[in-house]
């Protein structure tokens, strides 16, 4: 395994006896669908790619019981075992003359997917603490898609700008990596890292906000165990998407803008 991630984690992890899970997972639909945000919606506001397991609606209706992947029978994912919908905003190029361009997506290092996204389930790099399984039906959403300005969410969301060849190195969101887009070509296309909260109030599946009862841990990180805030004390696997844009196209000074501007923009609006 070539990955970097894994890599560090087998470097820190050397005496741990649990181990990650990586895999792919191909893209499933592109279409204006978000059933957490807007169930019922046939056009929910922008763009997603959504992967996962084969029966993902517009219809996810927050009700006890209620388990959208419970009618699934495959999935996208490579675990034929894990019929989970995962979805994200899709990026785009934003031509001078204002039309856009989906930017297409790449393989992650070592998997074989159409599309999609890298999915990780992480342990606590101590080998020791325990962490508890996702319920059923339990749903929940990062970030922020009306955002605009850097608020210190680096953790949540980080883009490398990766270099030629498999040149991928380090773990997620160090180094170079950057909350906002990059502003120069990635002659090896971009990678973008979400990273979920770890800290559930273990009672809630879901809330009205879709994130209240998760939590970040207070200090520290989850890898290195930093403790849970009182209000969320049990501890969930860390979930982590990987997604690979083929920024290569659009590496040509002629196509960027002429103010040294960068002219990625995500389907939420965001550049
Ligand atoms: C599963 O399919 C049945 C039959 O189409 C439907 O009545 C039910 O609401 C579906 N359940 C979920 C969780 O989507
Ligand atoms: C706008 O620019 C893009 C990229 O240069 C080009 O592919 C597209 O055809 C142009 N569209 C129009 C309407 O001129």
């Amino acid at each position: 395994m070539k990955s970097t991630l894994m890599a560090a984690v087998l470097l820190r992890g050397a005496a741990q006896a649990q181990q990650m899970i990586r895999f792919g997972c191909s893209q499933l639909v592109v279409s204006r669908l978000d059933p957490l945000v807007n169930p019922g919606l046939e056009q929910s506001p922008h763009v997603h790619q959504i992967v996962g397991g084969n029966s993902f609606n517009a219809h996810m209706p927050f009700e006890p019981g209620f388990d959208l992947v419970k009618n699934s029978t495959c999935t996208s994912c490579t675990f034929s075992e894990d019929f989970s919908n995962y979805w994200t905003a899709v990026l785009y190029f934003k031509a001078r003359n204002g039309t856009y361009k989906r930017v297409r997506q790449f393989p992650n290092v070592g998997l074989r997917t159409d599309g999609g996204v890298t999915v990780y389930y992480i342990p606590p790099y101590d080998g020791k603490t325990t962490v508890t399984a996702f319920k059923p039906g339990f749903r929940m959403l990062v970030g922020d898609a009306g955002l605009r300005q850097n608020r210190g969410m680096q953790k949540q969301l980080c883009h490398r700008c990766l270099g030629a060849g498999y040149d991928r190195g380090g773990a997620p969101c160090t180094g170079s990596d950057t909350t906002n887009l990059p502003n120069k070509f990635c002659e090896g296309g971009i990678r973008t890292t979400i990273t979920f909260p770890t800290c559930w109030d273990g009672k809630n599946l879901d809330t009205p906000d879709h994130k209240s009862h998760v939590a970040y841990p207070q200090t520290g990180s989850f890898e290195s165990t930093g403790p849970c805030p009182s209000s969320h004390p049990v501890r969930l696997p860390q979930l982590m998407y990987e997604v690979m844009w083929d920024t290569q196209a659009f590496n040509d000074k002629n196509l960027w803008p002429e103010d040294g501007s960068q002219p990625f923009v995500w389907s939420t609006g965001d550049g």
